[in-house]
């Protein structure tokens, strides 16, 4: 054990001063033209491309997993992590260390050490705040550098179309718009780091179960109105290095193989010029993902059939039928991202992380993204003089939890429990962020706080009956590989809240899950915070709100359906996980039909079926109310902007986030988000504020032409609390256009 730490600490520090002494000689070897920083990326991938033997080329264009696995040992020079592709010292290119993922780095390092994790991507969204996206980017861009990484696999933007999904925690929700501009500014943030951010899984992973086979079935103006565009957003704000293509098919193709998804729609329509790499184990073929588009197999040694950019491509290209040109422009788009991004000219140090600062930064995160659901008779803020409380279940006493799988963040002492709950094995185990509630609330209140965990209800409800106020700890742990088969709260939870309430009508829910619950309790409980999975500094976080020390501003990234019963397809064939007691019912099916909903994702969804869900798309309370006056559309430089007037109508300091909703000519019920602000207002501010709706959202894509079409006609807009309620209505008459990421133009 002594031995391999050791041997591990000399590696990291060896390739620590091998990366720093070939930067120094790399800026100044005069044989090495590309590290004139005046010559454009391209020009420098292209000097570098042409230095390359053939070798170096192939082995740019394949990563192996960096960890050890099934018998094969750790790679030499790798991170233990999930991504490594040797350095090629003779040309001066630092190795590529990949690490998961969106929410930190997710591996501990060689020295066992553990990093910060920010809350659920759902939890970002919620704030519909671009600053802080590009905040928790740069938090975790920053510690994968210090950690020795230069690729962070962190960009994970599939749109929710189903709550069960078991990894809607990475994401960013069910709004195009929303979930492009936030993670957008997640993988700027990340690459202001010289760290390569990698936006995934390219295009329509939205289930997990039957993931490597399932075929995503979409017409395909649907998908560019719906998926494609978060994508597209996404891209052109952030200008990711890399982007991943995903495990499932879509329109029968396999995503990595996806002629139209990678050639057409990706490089040709919007000029991507980065590179695309494989998900692990969502290669086929050598000739034909190449072909497609596919510029990087990753980890194909321990996730593939075959390493097939190896020797199988090899034969390709001997063969003719992929010409070397494919390859040498896969290499150059790797070597392009390297130099765009600065991973050759600041390349990645070892050092030492500050976790205080980082902490806060997730802090920041969990207590914008929290959402307040409820709240009767002003229940919340909690008062610090409050004689007692009950503080009941969801390892409250130990930390906070986190979502499963590549994505799961190991925090800097060790998870917070050892009595772990399955699976030990992977997605597992279940992480708790050592970030106790219990103890965060013990220090606000002057009264006696108990603890109970909630296993023996009666017990709990006892201790509810004899405290002021109970707050119950929901969890539900969600993670990558399976889908949950329904809605319901796990673990007999469902009777924990309702024993609690019917003891104590002050009952607080706090839920630590991935999204979308039934709760058939709702109505007995005085108050509901949707916590997501929250991160490092959690329970920190959770107790601010709860105290009033933050104004909750949360609003849902997603509508809250009701039950399975209100969603496009209320069975997931197959959905389950054995380990956790969740069993599979049926096979899983070979395609889902994305088509029920098209573009119309989430509220787009209910709105069309006139189906009222639980709680809208883009609802949350505050412990204050916000009023919206004069309401002006106008038209300006070929753009829609709308300006009004918000208020703090309480007695409170608070954060609003206005949202503007367009209504396009004949298209019924159906809005679409088309911009929004957030705000911090004072108790009584008045602010004047402009929203300018995004160019795309205002046209229809036209599959024949490939451009984003505006009809003539009568555009109604309307100032939103969330996606269902509305205080102000304006229209506009347009002409016919077409528009742009920045504007549209009249159409003769
Ligand atoms: C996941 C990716 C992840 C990769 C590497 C896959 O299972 O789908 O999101 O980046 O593993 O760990």
């Amino acid at each position: 054990m002594n031995l391999r730490c050791r041997l591990d600490h000399c590696l990291t520090l060896a390739c620590a001063i091998g990366m720093a002494s070939m930067a120094a000689t790399a800026a100044q070897a005069p044989e090495r033209p590309w590290m004139n920083t005046s010559l454009s990326p391209d020009q420098r991938a292209e000097l570098v491309l042409k230095a390359m033997t053939q070798d170096e080329k192939f082995r740019l264009i394949r990563s192996d997993f960096g960890e050890a696995n099934n018998g094969r040992p750790m790679p030499v020079g790798a991170l233990n992590s999930a991504g490594y592709v040797p350095a090629i010292s003779r040309l001066g290119l630092p190795a590529l260390q990949e690490s998961d993922a969106g929410l930190g780095i997710a591996r501990p390092d060689l020295n066992g050490k553990g990093a910060t994790s920010l809350p659920s991507g759902l939890a970002t969204a919620a704030s519909f705040d671009p600053q802080l996206a590009y905040a928790g980017g740069a938090m975790i861009g920053g510690e994968a550098r210090r950690r020795g990484f230069n690729v962070l696999l962190a960009g994970g933007l599939d749109l929710e179309r189903d709550p069960r999904n078991g990894r809607n925690f990475e994401y960013a929700g069910e709004d195009p718009l929303l979930a492009g501009i936030i993670v957008g500014h997640a993988v700027q943030g990340v690459q202001s780091q010289q760290v390569i951010a990698t936006v995934k899984h390219f295009a329509l992973n939205a289930l997990e179960t039957g993931r490597h086979t399932l075929s995503a079935q979409i017409d395909p103006k649907a998908a560019h109105e719906s998926d494609l565009l978060a994508f597209e957003i996404a891209i052109g704000i952030g200008h990711p290095g890399a982007v991943m293509c995903a495990y499932n098919r879509v329109n029968a193709v396999y995503a990595c193989e996806n002629d139209w998804l990678l050639n057409q729609v990706l490089k040709h329509d919007w000029a991507y010029p980065g590179f695309v790499m494989s998900d692990w184990g969502a290669v086929y073929s050598a000739g034909k993902a190449v072909l497609a588009g596919l510029d990087q197999e990753s980890a194909g040694e321990s996730f593939d059939q075959t390493v097939y950019f190896d020797k199988p491509l090899r034969a390709a290209v001997a063969s003719g039928e992929v010409p070397q040109a494919r390859i040498d422009d896969m290499v150059r788009r790797i070597l392009r991202s390297m130099f765009a991004v600065g991973v050759i000219d600041h390349p990645s140090k070892q050092g030492s992380l500050d976790y205080a600062a980082d902490g806060s930064v997730a802090q920041r995160a969990e207590e914008a993204g929290a959402v307040l659901l409820r709240n009767e008779d002003d229940l919340l803020p909690l008062s610090p003089r409050l004689a007692s409380i009950a503080v009941i279940g969801g390892h409250a006493d130990l930390g906070v939890l986190s979502g499963g799988g590549s994505s799961a963040v190991t925090p800097p002492d060790g998870n917070a429990t050892n009595e772990l709950p399955p699976p030990q094995e992977w997605p597992g185990p279940r992480f708790y962020q050592p970030s106790p509630p219990l103890a965060a609330i013990s220090r606000r209140v002057h009264g006696k706080v108990q603890y109970n965990d909630g296993r023996d209800i009666a017990a709990a409800a006892q201790l509810a009956a004899h405290s002021d106020v109970a707050v119950v700890f929901v969890e539900q742990w969600s993670a990558e590989s399976f889908d949950w088969p329904h809605m319901t709260v796990p673990d007999n939870q469902d009777a924990l809240v309702a024993a609690v309430a019917k003891a104590n009508p002050h009952t607080i829910v706090v839920l630590e899950n991935n999204g979308p619950l039934s709760m058939p309790w709702l109505g007995q409980v005085g108050a509901v915070l949707e916590a997501w999975y929250p991160g490092a500094r959690g329970g920190e976080a959770i107790t601010r709100l709860l105290f009033g020390e933050v104004a909750p501003s949360g609003r849902l990234p997603m509508s809250w359906p009701r039950d399975e019963s209100q969603l496009p397809r209320p069975q997931i064939p197959g959905a389950g996980f054995t380990p956790i007691g969740l069993m599979p019912q049926g096979q899983p099916a070979d395609s889902v039909d994305y088509n029920i909903e098209g573009a119309d994702v989430g509220y787009r969804w209910f709105q069309r079926r006139g189906i009222e869900p639980l709680f809208a798309f883009g609802y949350g309370l505050s412990y204050t109310h916000f009023g919206y006056d004069k309401l002006q559309v106008q038209w300006k430089s070929g753009r829609l902007v709308a300006s009004f007037d918000v208020s703090n109508q309480g007695k409170r300091d608070g954060v609003d986030v206005p949202q503007l909703y367009v209504t396009l000519p004949g298209s019924g019920q159906v809005r679409r988000l088309a911009g929004w602000s957030r705000i911090a207002l004072k108790a009584g501010e008045t602010r004047h504020l402009e929203i300018t709706a995004d160019p795309r959202i205002l046209a229809n894509y036209d599959a024949t032409t490939h451009l984003w079409l505006r009809s003539a006609g009568h555009y109604q807009l309307q100032l939103g609390h969330s996606s269902s309620s509305f205080e102000g209505n304006s229209s506009i008459e347009l002409q016919a256009g077409q528009c742009a990421t920045n504007a549209c133009r009249m159409l003769p």
